[in-house]
């Protein structure tokens, strides 16, 4: 895997599962975390989203156990969590931290196998955390990967990801919808994830890297109100549907509506609930627009719906900032760049840039200097590649 090949994770993970559990054996697994292209907050309202695996992820070295004891670890994280499965329940509570995300999972797939046995587990992880490039999906993928092979329960990669979201809205508690999951568990060699959130169903679509890259540019401010807002914003946007599903048509899903269903209930909408609906239609338009572009190798084209798309996120759904503004304004503005916008639910984190190969660094000092004057601070920047998806490492 092209994960593995580069990176200095896997033997670390090894050596640490060692020092910590002794010599048993492990095997050792890798999910990737995803930036999406297009389709923001339209994965909740039942759109359509292109996201992209990426070659960094979380890693995993894991052995079963013969008795209900797991020994979680992690290189990235000091807590260490040691728990019997009969005191897991049904919900994380804080002193399980970032363990709740694995934990989750393992009692999602006890409750979906009847498998119960144990396990040692030490992760590690070359994402950014919490910065919008879906660490906590990798995490929980990555574990259902692991579960799954130990088990040989030879679960289909959608029911893994359905798995791993489970044990992010049900055991975690957050009202995510099912890009990050799918993106990293159907993630493939090569290819964007065209997912249709509605079924779900889905296609891959090639992504053309001599052509165009992913420069991520890091903001390094934290996501403050990612989750109240993010709560807040999918219960507009259940309004906005029950609204345009009483005065317009019945619809299962508010991605679904056209912008001639949603001027028609218009004066029955507050200005708010107006606007958020209005990003959700008019951003499935730029989905399919980017979808038409990328299936002709047109970056320039899947550009301007980036650019287009960052601007209904700032202006119509509000979940932008001023870094996320100057950092892909910045970029906007430089030689080379077809497109810019922020990736993931956004209140800080990440953005991204399309770049014509070979300008990636010139952009990034660009952007760099403008970001430190305005701010005075430094912004993160890196190319992410395609990854090839999720599996065992070499054994
Ligand atoms: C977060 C959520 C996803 C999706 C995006 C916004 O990453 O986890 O389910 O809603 O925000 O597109």
């Amino acid at each position: 895997m092209t994960a593995s090949s580069r990176s200095p994770l896997p033997d670390a993970i090894a050596a640490r599962f060692r020092t910590e559990f002794g010599a048993a054996p492990c095997r050792r697994f890798f999910a990737p975390g995803r930036i999406n292209l297009v389709g923001a907050h339209l994965d909740y309202n039942g759109g359509s989203v292109l996201p992209m695996a990426v070659d960094r992820g979380i890693y995993l070295a894991i052995a079963p156990r013969d008795d209900g004891l797991l020994r979680l670890r992690s290189l990235d994280q000091g807590l260490a969590v040691d728990i019997e499965a009969a005191d897991i329940g049904e919900r994380t509570r804080p002193e399980l931290g970032w363990a709740g995300y694995p934990l989750g999972v393992w009692q999602g797939f006890r409750q979906a196998t009847g498998m119960a046995r144990g396990c040692d587990m030490v992760f590690a992880g070359d994402l950014p955390m919490a910065s919008g490039l879906s660490s906590s999906a990798a995490l929980e993928v990555v574990t259902a990967i692991a579960l799954d092979a130990l088990h040989g329960t030879r679960l289909e990669r959608q029911q893994l990801a359905l798995l791993a979201h489970r044990a992010e809205t049900g055991f975690v508690g957050v009202r995510c919808g099912i890009m990050d999951q799918f993106a990293s568990a159907l993630g493939r060699a090569g290819q964007v994830l065209l997912l249709h959130c509605a079924g779900p169903r889905w296609e891959h679509v090639p992504f053309d890297p001599t052509a165009c890259e992913v420069l991520v540019l890091d903001t390094k401010k934290p996501r403050t109100l990612a989750k109240s807002g993010f709560n807040e914003r999918v219960a507009q946007c259940a309004t906005a549907h029950e609204l345009l599903r009483t005065h317009a048509r019945d619809l299962p899903h508010l991605a679904l509506y056209s912008a001639a269903d949603l001027e028609q209930v218009r004066s029955a909408m507050d200005q708010v609930t107006f606007r958020r609906a209005r990003h959700v239609i008019t951003e499935m338009e730029r989905t399919r627009a980017g979808v038409v572009a990328l299936r002709q190798h047109d970056y320039a084209t899947l550009g301007r719906q980036l650019d287009a798309s960052h601007e209904s996120t700032r202006v119509d759904y509000e979940v932008s900032c001023d870094e996320l503004d100057v950092i892909t304004g910045a970029a906007r503005g430089c030689e080379g760049v077809f497109g810019a916008r922020l990736t993931g639910a956004g209140f800080g984190g990440c953005g991204i840039a399309l770049v014509r190969p070979g300008q990636a660094e010139v952009v990034a000092r660009t952007v760099g200097d403008a970001y430190r004057a305005r701010f005075g601070f430094d912004a993160g920047f890196d190319v992410l590649r395609i990854g090839s998806g999720p599996g065992e490492l070499d054994r």
